[in-house]
């Protein structure tokens, strides 16, 4: 037991916790993804280039970077991919499935039941699949036509950090290449975020500065019972990643949703004092996600805002002042103070981080 305890010890070099160490391993992390995957990507862009039907398929935080692809393929790409749910996936979508199908798996493990029960289907339908995974040689490799790795070495926290935003670096990047390939988005755009993307070790970096301001903020908060994280067009999946990281390792209710769902229903959950943390980068909704954001503070929420513009400064409580970034890019920075957030929350509430109850790191049963 010693050893073991020793070793332990020393594999979190210095961090409390392996999440901590992987959080702070981001910016290292998302360099590998690109530089490991700069040599394949236009190769794979071409191999996939002409599928007009696309379904993402994964589950938990990977599902979250699913959606963010979807995004970015809609801006860049000027394709809208199906999003599923791995387990729905498989039924739900079987007669649709065929030769003329492109179905991208992403997963961190390369070993989630549902998701490899989505790869084996897409396969027996004629589909072609490119898998997105961390863990080489794992089984999602081994039955995918195309692999790209995320290149974030291993991860122990069963909270997804460092594969998330790599897994959202390879997405975008793969985005990029098809809309350069296919000529779908402006050159001097697309040259724009390309060098933007190389630059974002540097963005995470900045975010992981606000590592104290998180820490004072988690203290304030941490008797909470309900979040709410709101988000719109590509930042909604950073505001439901925000709440599942909550959920999972601080076990506070949270809930994210689109802005514009706020007064569908959720709204009447809001009064005095409870926690709605807004995800507003600058770009096409943050217009839209100010009034989103009045109309909350005007039933007593605290407002919690990431953002890069003064305009969200007055209709704010507490605002993380983002790095000014592409809004296409803005999910793999603006995810990073809501990890610290969650992982404070969690040890300021007496919780083990790095062992969530009830939760595994892969979920190999369906
Ligand atoms: C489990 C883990 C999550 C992960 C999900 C999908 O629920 O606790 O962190 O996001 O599985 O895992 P995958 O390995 O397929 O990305």
């Amino acid at each position: 037991h010693e050893i073991n305890w020793t070793l332990e010890m020393a594999e979190k070099q210095g961090y409390e916790h392996f999440m901590l160490k992987e959080i702070h391993e981001q910016p290292k992390a998302v360099k590998e993804a690109i530089y490991g995957n700069l040599g394949m990507i236009d190769k794979i862009a071409r191999e996939i280039a002409n599928y007009e039907k696309i379904y993402i398929v994964a589950m938990g935080t990977s599902y979250h970077a699913a959606l963010v692809g979807k995004y970015i393929f809609q801006r860049l790409v000027k394709k809208v991919p199906v999003v599923e749910d791995a387990s729905e996936f498989r039924y739900e979508f079987e007669d649709l499935i065929d030769r003329d199908t492109l179905v991208i798996a992403i997963t961190q493990s390369g070993e989630t039941a549902d998701t490899l029960a989505a790869i084996k289907l897409a396969k027996k339908k004629g589909a072609k699949v490119l898998s997105i995974v961390n863990v080489v040689g794992s089984m999602a490799t081994r039955l995918s036509d195309l692999v790209l790795y995320t290149h974030a070495g291993p991860e122990i926290g069963v909270a997804a950090t460092k594969t998330y935003t790599t897994q959202l670096t390879v997405i975008s990047m793969l985005a990029i290449a098809l809309a350069k390939y296919l000529n779908t988005a402006d050159r001097e755009y697309l040259q724009k975020i390309e060098a933007e993307l190389y630059d974002m070790p540097k963005y995470i970096e900045a975010a992981l500065g606000y590592e104290n301001k998180i820490k004072n903020l988690a203290e304030r908060l941490k008797e909470k019972r309900d979040f709410f994280y709101i988000g719109r067009g590509i930042s909604l999946a950073t505001a439901l990643e925000g709440a599942l990281k909550l959920k999972e390792i601080s076990y506070i209710h949270a809930e994210g949703l689109s802005a514009g769902e706020l007064k569908h229903g959720p709204l009447a959950l809001i009064e005095e004092d409870v926690p709605v943390v807004a995800i507003a980068p600058s770009g096409k909704t943050l217009e839209k996600m100010i009034s989103n954001i009045q109309e909350a503070k005007a039933r007593g929420a605290l407002i919690i805002s990431l953002g890069d513009s003064e305009e969200l400064r007055k209709v704010s409580d507490i605002l993380i002042k983002m790095p000014k970034v592409d809004e296409v890019l803005s999910p793999i920075v603006y995810i990073v103070p809501l990890q610290l957030l969650a992982y404070h929350l969690s040890v300021l509430r007496g919780n083990d981080p790095d062992k969530p109850r009830n939760l595994a790191k892969s979920v190999t049963v369906e």
